[in-house]
C-alpha cells in the first residue's frame, strides 16, 4: 500500500481539506500492532473498520485475516474511498470499501447482509462529535459485536475512556508514545 512519504502527502492534502480527516499522518507501525494485537487472526472473522484513511491499519488487517474472513471499511473522504477501492479492494474478495459515516454503522451492516461483527477497529475522531451522536454510536457499535465482540479503538488524548466503560463490559487502556501526534490512547472495549 502507500509508501510512508506518498501515505503522508496524501493525508496533509486531505486533513487541510476535510476536517474530520484530524491527522497529518497516518498511525504508526507501533499504534497499528498495538491495536491489533487484540484480534484473534486464527480463526475466520467479520472486521469492521471505521475511518480507514489511507489503509495502514486495514492492509495490517488483511495480510493476516483468513481467506474467509470479512473487512467492510467505512469512509467517509471519498479521496481515501476511491484510494481503498483501487488499491485493498480491487484484487482482495475479502474486502468491501463504503463510502459513508460510521453512525450508519446497523444500516450499512443490513445492506451487506452481514449480521453482526467479530471486531470494529476504530480510528474516527470522536471528540469532534456532539455528545448525543457519540452516546448512540458507541450503543449501535456495541450493540452490532456479537457475543464476544470487540471494539479496539485508539484516540488523541484519553478522552474516551468513560464514555466506552459507559458501554462496554470490560475495557482496557494503553498509551502509545510512538505515533504522530504522540498522545495516542489504545483501547480494547469487550461487549
Ligand atoms: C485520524 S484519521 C485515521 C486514519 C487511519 N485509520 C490511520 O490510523 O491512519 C480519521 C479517519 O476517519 C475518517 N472519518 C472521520 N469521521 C468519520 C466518520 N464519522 N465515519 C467514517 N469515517 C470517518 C476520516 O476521513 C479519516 O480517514
Amino acid at each position: 500500500m502507500p509508501s510512508s512519504l506518498s501515505g503522508t502527502l496524501s493525508y496533509i492534502k486531505n486533513f487541510l481539506r476535510d476536517q474530520d480527516v484530524a491527522a497529518i499522518a497516518p498511525s504508526s507501525s507501533f499504534l497499528v500492532r498495538r491495536v491489533c494485537k487484540w484480534i484473534d487472526f486464527s480463526k475466520d472473522q467479520v472486521v469492521v473498520e471505521y475511518g480507514p484513511g489511507n489503509g495502514v491499519f486495514s492492509e495490517y488487517i488483511l495480510d493476516r485475516l483468513t481467506p474467509r474472513s470479512t473487512l467492510l471499511l467505512i469512509e467517509s473522504n471519498p479521496d481515501f474511498v476511491r484510494l481503498l477501492k483501487t488499491e485493498m479492494a480491487a484484487d482482495d474478495p475479502r474486502v468491501v470499501v463504503v463510502e459513508d459515516r460510521a453512525e450508519n454503522i446497523v444500516e450499512i451492516l443490513r445492506a451487506h447482509d452481514i449480521e453482526e461483527a467479530n471486531y470494529i477497529v476504530s480510528g474516527i475522531p470522536f471528540s469532534f462529535l456532539d455528545p448525543d451522536t457519540k452516546d448512540t454510536l458507541l450503543a449501535r457499535t456495541q450493540d452490532v459485536l456479537s457475543h464476544n465482540g470487540k471494539f479496539l479503538v485508539y484516540q488523541n488524548y484519553n478522552h474516551l475512556e468513560t464514555p466506552l466503560r459507559k458501554h462496554f463490559s470490560e475495557v482496557t487502556k494503553e498509551y502509545e508514545p510512538r505515533n504522530i501526534p504522540p498522545t495516542m490512547f489504545a483501547y480494547e472495549a469487550c461487549k
